[in-house]
């Protein structure tokens, strides 16, 4: 080809990054990789091996190890030793370790780069200008979260050792955001990365040794799922962090039920793009290459939804197209290419099974004319229009390069069609109006929200999901509290004895033969059983009756408490303020009946408990307009609004210890930040809980926010942690019904607390963190 030929066709020329500088490490391997384990390579107990391709074009890279249970228990244990030294060096030390780790990964990016594109099929591009970056960002940020771990977050510590599994599709990234945060913290890590991809990881083991860091800190295990089900399912890890398939996320949660693991899981996404009539709509089609054929499409929380206003669709399809028209599929390492190869035939496989089932329920397909190379794993970009909101493609996550398109008439409908997905990881929201994205923004559900722009991450900010795309954030101070446990709980309310004379029931006491109901709805209901129970004093005298509440009654109160919570959560938090004073005020009121219910089910004297019972109804009060969230400095021209949300139905599982404390520290902080509840009493006292409905009744709190249901905890529980459209359980109860409830959550990937049955109630900053989850919007501005 002339120059001049070229000057016509603008043609690219073939630009390729070198791969020797990776395949010479390779080699300086012999291609065979084992184990890191206490600082050192250790051949796998289990004397298997696997080979890593290059998806681009099927060629083996190397074998590595598949680590068995032994190798587990061996990293576990080294892991454990190294724990013992790092959990207490100085802030000071852990952070200029994280420094060099950053600024290694920082002096060899390219090799990080170009090792990442052979493993994982990801374009240079990428790998170079975002991945790479990112990580080394992640380490420097982290780094100061070490320094500042005594100040900022005094009173905590680590957790111990971290089992850690990541998928392929950001391999070292995600071997960031899970290392960096808790290593800063003080635990030490045993890492599994994804049988695809587990290259970038062994590089990052022998920069931990040219760091210096302590043998056993990091620990590398490779091996498939049967490697990470070992990880998760061992006695002596105390948290796992998850990332990949909601599927393997439902597993984990099973199987970590009741083991008292801390976990964080962040699953899959079907993440809507949002584009207003009003949109710059020419950056709006640059946000969409950007929202879904970034990685080929295979990211957790890629735009893989694309719901544009009607009057503009058809425009907006057109300029899509051709731009689509332009984009170039090829080689990874050519460093003008667009698209990669997908990770393995088995994914290619499941992207066209599900294109394919796109055509078969009617969407319309359009695919670019040119034609993906034949050899190794490519599909090109694809957009379906006319795709029903029930439609498979709409609904599942397809994790490859293929966008379905809806249309919308009104903001209403937008936010309706966006929320119309059990997932809840990301959305992008396109509109030149402010007030119109902002408003649609605060109506996502969705852990993160980008304005204006799409798939931007930094440290500094939290990731993670809503619903069935998990819980737990990284990134940002709200990541941290996943790698950090609160040293011990203050001391607890002195408890005396009541005097031994009977108490003194004052004159206002209902007669006792009262049988409380259920409240439901802002009323007192009957139970659906239509059967009471008998309760009775520590010294066995009969105390008065509860009704026995059973699966239909919690339905009942989910109902209600879903139609009370949108109002609810939208009302001003001074408006809930309010609401919680003047509970307190009641209450006290009432401060002597309740006094005396207390001694009477308790056997302790009461009177302290009320007061102190006010006092958390006044703290929760308090914190209704002062949870604030943060403005996350991200190095970009923006802001990014970390904003603390109410989690949305509760289900609250009282302990057996300070019933009414307990109601006003844990019911009344997570009504006061806009929860909607559903209430089981301890059943030792739910005496005092039925005598509040007295209080409910008088003070304002709108029906349906608040519903309180008495019967057998476990039975009542399993209902609330089956239920799909509760949004959290706390449950505080025997360890078979911690078990059990953490078992059942794994439906709808609800979050869970599980609390002792009875000792110390948790603190307030806790109760506070429970009852919320961070959503972040990403703001851009900009002349
Ligand atoms: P996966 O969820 O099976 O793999 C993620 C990680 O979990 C890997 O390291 C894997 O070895 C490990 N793992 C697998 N089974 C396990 C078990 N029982 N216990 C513990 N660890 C286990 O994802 P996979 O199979 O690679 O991809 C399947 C689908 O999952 C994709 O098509 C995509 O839809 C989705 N996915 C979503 C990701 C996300 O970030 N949301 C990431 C990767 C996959
Ligand atoms: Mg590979």
């Amino acid at each position: 080809m002339t120059v001049a030929e070229i000057m016509q066709t603008l043609e690219y020329g073939p630009a390729p990054e070198a791969a020797e500088p990776a395949l010479d490490w390779l080699r300086s391997h012999r291609n065979r990789f084992g184990l890191f384990i206490g600082g050192r390579w250790r051949a796998p107990k289990s004397g298997t091996w696997f080979a890593t391709l290059n998806p681009a074009d099927g060629r083996e890279l190397a074998q590595v190890a598949q680590a068995g249970r032994e190798d587990v228990e061996l990293a576990v244990r080294a892991a454990r030793r190294a724990f013992a030294a790092w959990g207490k060096t100085p802030g000071h030390l852990r952070a200029r370790y994280l420094y060099a780790l950053a600024r290694q990964i920082q002096k060899h990016a390219r090799l990080f780069a170009v090792l990442e594109t052979l493993d994982n099929g990801k374009p240079i591009r990428e790998t170079r200008d975002i991945d790479i970056p990112l990580v080394v960002r992640h380490f420097y940020y982290h780094a100061g979260w070490a320094q500042l771990m005594d100040s900022e977050l005094s009173g905590y510590e680590p957790l111990g050792v971290v089992g850690q599994i990541i998928p392929w599709n950001f391999p070292l990234l995600m071997l960031a955001w899970k290392v960096a945060p808790a290593l800063a913290m003080g635990n030490t890590v045993v890492l599994k990365p994804a049988e695809f991809t587990p290259l970038t990881a062994l590089l990052f083991a022998e920069i931990c040794v040219r760091v210096g860091l302590p043998a056993g800190v990091v620990n590398i295990l490779t091996g498939d799922g049967r490697t990470g089900a070992a990880l998760v399912e061992h006695p002596g890890v105390d948290k796992i962090a998850f990332t990949g398939s909601t599927e393997v996320g439902r597993l984990i949660r099973r199987a970590t039920a009741g083991s008292g693991k801390r976990l964080s899981l962040e699953l899959g996404g079907k993440s809507p793009f949002i584009v207003f009539e009003d949109a710059d709509l020419d950056s709006a089609v640059e946000g969409v290459v950007d929202a879904i054929w970034f990685n080929q499409g295979q990211v957790c929380c890629a735009g893989s939804r694309l719901l544009v206003q009607e009057g503009i669709a058809d425009g907006f399809y057109q300029k899509l197209k051709a731009r689509m028209e332009k984009l170039r599929v090829g080689n990874p390492l050519d460093k003008a290419v667009d698209i990669g190869a997908i990770i393995a035939p088995v994914q290619l496989e499941k992207i066209k099974r599900l294109v394919q089932r796109g055509l078969e329920e009617g969407a319309e397909l359009w695919q670019p004319s040119w034609a993906v190379p034949k050899e190794g794993c490519f599909y090109p970009p694809t957009l379906f229009t006319n795709v029903a909101p029930s439609a498979t493609i709409a609904q599942e996550e397809i994790f490859g390069p293929v966008l379905a398109a809806l249309t919308f008439r009104t903001p209403e409908e937008a936010v309706r069609l966006a929320n119309n997905t059990r997932y809840g990881l990301a959305a992008s929201v396109w509109s030149e109006d402010i007030n119109l994205a902002l408003d649609v923004a605060t109506q996502i559900k969705a852990g993160t929200v980008w304005i204006n722009s799409t798939n931007l991450f930094d440290a500094a900010s939290g990731f993670g999901g809503y619903r069935e795309s998990g819980f737990g954030r990284e990134g940002g101070k709200e990541g941290l509290w996943e790698y950090v446990r609160r040293v011990r709980p203050r001391t607890p309310l002195a408890r005396k004895k009541a005097s031994p004379a009977r108490p003194q029931r004052p004159e206002a006491l209902p007669p006792i033969d009262r049988t409380a109901k259920l409240f439901i709805g802002g009323r007192q209901v009957r139970p659906d059983s239509g059967y009471s129970r008998l309760v009775y004093g520590p010294d066995g005298g009969l105390l008065g009756e509860v009704a026995l509440g059973n699966r239909k009654d919690i339905r009942n109160a989910v109902e209600a408490a879903r139609g009370g919570f949108e109002a609810w959560r939208r009302a001003s938090a001074h408006h809930r303020a309010q609401i919680l004073y003047f509970l307190a005020e009641n209450l006290s009121e009432r401060a002597a009946e309740f006094a005396y219910r207390i001694a009477q089910q308790t056997g302790q004297e009461g009177r302290e408990e009320v007061e102190a019972a006010i006092e958390a109804l006044f703290s929760a009060a308090a914190w209704a307009d002062k949870y604030e969230g943060v403005v996350h400095p991200t190095p970009y021209r923006n802001v990014t609004l970390a904003i603390p949300e109410p989690v949305g139905v509760l289900g609250i599982l009282c302990p057996d210890d300070w019933p009414l404390l307990a109601l006003a520290r844990l019911a009344g902080t997570a009504l006061a930040l806009g929860n909607a509840l559903v209430v089981v009493p301890s059943p030792q006292a739910p005496l005092t809980a039925t005598d509040f409905y007295q209080v409910l009744e008088t003070s304002d709190v709108p029906a349906g926010v608040f519903n309180l249901i008495t019967g057998e905890r476990d039975e009542l529980a399993q209902t609330l942690a089956e239920h799909d459209d509760v949004d959290a359980v706390w449950y505080a109860g025997p360890q078979e019904g911690q078990a059990m409830v953490e078992r059942s959550s794994a439906g709808n990937m609800k979050r869970t607390w599980t609390l002792p049955q009875t000792g110390p109630l948790p603190e307030v900053e806790e109760v506070l963190r429970q009852a919320t989850q961070v959503k972040n919007i990403w703001v851009p501005y900009g002349a």
